[in-house]
């Protein structure tokens, strides 16, 4: 069955919960979408050692990738804050990674009421971005297919 922009919501949301984050108490959750219509989920993941956090987003794209599956349609962003925030910058170029000639990415971020979500795409929320275009290399589109 057709995996619901609803039911990816409340996916993020579960993710939130599982929010490692002792250090800046700040709980974000990622859920996204892949071609396969599989589902896979991210929170942040702190450390003591300040520098070794890793965001939901990222961690939810290297479980999807590191399975196989690196045809990204949603991402689903989540976190406590009055209105809905986009990911931080480095979380958007490893988004627009996986954005290819053919396939933008929908964002979907939603805030303390996930009622009222803001939308956006993987291409629009990192201008001018450093892509693998380039570098020149052509080796890219296949490995993401
Ligand atoms: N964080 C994310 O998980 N995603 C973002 O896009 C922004 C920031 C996390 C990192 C850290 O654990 C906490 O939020 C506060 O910055």
């Amino acid at each position: 069955m057709e995996i619901t922009e609803d039911q990816l919501i409340q996916e993020a949301l579960k993710a939130k919960e599982r929010a490692y984050c002792p250090y800046s108490n700040f709980k974000v959750g990622c859920s996204l979408l892949t071609k396969n219509n599989k589902i896979y989920t991210g929170c942040n993941v702190e450390n003591a050692s300040y520098g070794l956090c890793i965001c939901a987003e990222r961690v939810a794209i290297c479980k999807a990738v590191s399975e196989g599956d690196r045809q990204i349609s949603t991402i689903v962003v989540s976190c406590d804050t009055d209105e809905p925030t986009f990911s931080c910058g480095m979380c958007r170029q490893t988004i627009i990674e996986f954005c290819y000639p053919g396939n933008d990415i929908k964002i979907i971020a939603i805030g303390k009421d996930h009622t009222k979500p803001k939308y956006s795409k993987g291409t629009e929320i990192l201008p001018f971005a450093f892509v693998p275009k380039d570098l020149n290399v052509d080796s890219q589109l296949e490995q993401i297919k």
